[in-house]
């Protein structure tokens, strides 16, 4: 078979990715892997069979289009506990994670040269698909609170001129990725009345909410702030109890939820998948969030305090109360994106930068996790990457 006309080539355009980023390593600082020493495996097998002798029979048919009721009832009820989002389980639909649900919205919304606001860095699954599905990506200048209004007008009023009126604002609210920061609830609401004014829809991605460890409370969801049906909510219990499970949600308007029927709200995740998450959160949801953070807390200090001993004041990282990763901005002119391949061969890897920007530049910039390997682990693996940066001449 000769598949060389067959694929899109004419128009699609390259998302470039750096060398090394799909390499194995021992010491993984690259990606938000579930913390897997928080994870209790006994408990996730007795409740998966618990839950099959139950209701094994829901496996015959297809899948409500919406996803497992029992687990959209769920999560109404742990929303509105944990996030003071209060929603119907109707207005809850499951994705195969987070991204299921981006890519749904996606079908929804998007056509080629659309354009689309976004944080000055965001996440690079995302910033991928909008790539790759031609959108003009506009990124929006942030400060330490995230997006600054001042310059989110100026874009809009910008592109209002040109008769551009962006099909949605997509922003990460809580520890953010990768910059780590949590939208304050002034900003917040500032953010939201200028997308009320400019009519575009906000897009609030919530995936590291289950993962504050210390510090302020965070503040309310913007969808829970929003009275015009101007925010969906998108969130996922993938990092909470395992990437390999694909459970993502959403939570969204009225005006939406009759676009996402007519995709049948996209390709259902698997029904097993989505009862074994809804009888493990039954039965030890709250404790496992504490668990996690009991665990994350020990790995972001792992992480601080190696950087603390092995990197010099040349560089600067943020200390963040919650999430999976941490921010780190080297000298002027520092290239993290090339060191990246030399960097997985010699067994560590990180995200460059460019990574979470449209263009790829900004890679005197790098983005640390810390969900993945152990405090001793991390330990080791800072120092070597202290060494391998200052061996390129990066610090
Ligand atoms: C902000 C954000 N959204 C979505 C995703 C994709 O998540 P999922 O594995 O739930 O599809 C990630 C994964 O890293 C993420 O960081």
């Amino acid at each position: 078979m000769d598949y060389a006309k067959k694929f899109i080539v004419d128009n699609k355009p390259e998302v470039t990715f750096p060398d090394g980023l799909r390499d194995d390593t021992k010491y993984t600082f690259s990606i938000t892997y579930t913390d897997q020493h928080s994870m209790n495996y006994d408990q996730f097998a007795e409740t998966t069979r618990d839950i099959i002798l139950k209701d094994g029979n829901s496996l015959a048919p297809y899948p409500d289009p919406q996803g497992y009721p029992e687990l959209r009832e769920l999560i109404s009820e742990r929303l509105s506990a944990l996030r003071g989002l209060n929603t119907d389980p109707d207005s809850i639909y499951i994705s195969g994670g987070a991204g299921g649900a981006i890519e749904n919205l996606l079908d929804i919304f998007l056509e080629p040269g659309d354009t689309v606001l976004i944080e000055e860095f965001s996440y690079l699954g995302t910033l991928a698909m909008l790539l790759s599905r031609q959108a003009n990506v506009v990124h929006i200048d942030c400060d330490d609170q995230g997006i600054i209004p001042e310059s989110l007008e100026e874009n809009l009023a910008k592109l209002a001129k040109e008769k551009i009126s962006p099909k949605f604002m997509y922003l990460i609210s809580v520890y953010q990725n990768p910059t780590g920061i949590t939208i304050p609830l002034e900003r917040r609401k500032q953010i939201i009345e200028i997308a009320q004014k400019y009519n575009v829809p906000i897009l609030e991605n919530e995936s590291y909410a289950d993962f504050r460890i210390d510090g302020d409370p965070l503040p309310a969801p913007m969808y829970e702030l929003d009275d015009q049906d101007s925010v969906t909510y998108i969130s996922a219990y993938t990092k909470f109890l395992g990437c390999g499970l694909r459970i993502g949600y959403s939570v969204i308007p009225d005006a939406i939820k009759d676009q996402l029927e007519t995709i049948r709200f996209g390709t259902s995740p698997s029904q097993l998948a989505t009862m074994a998450a809804y009888s493990f959160l039954k039965k030890h949801g709250y404790d496992h969030g504490l668990e996690v953070e009991k665990s994350l807390m020990q790995k972001r200090d792992a992480m601080l305090t190696a950087l603390k001993e092995n990197f010099p004041d040349t560089c600067e990282w943020t200390e963040p109360n919650g999430g999976m990763m941490l921010w780190m901005k080297l000298p002027e002119g520092a290239d993290s994106w090339n060191v990246l391949k030399t960097a997985a061969d010699r067994g560590v890897k990180y995200n460059p930068g460019g990574l979470f920007r449209a263009n790829r530049d900004r890679n005197n910039y790098l983005r640390l996790t810390y969900s993945y390997n152990s405090p001793q682990e991390i330990h080791d693996g800072i120092k070597l990457l202290a060494d391998i940066f200052e061996k390129e001449k990066l610090i």
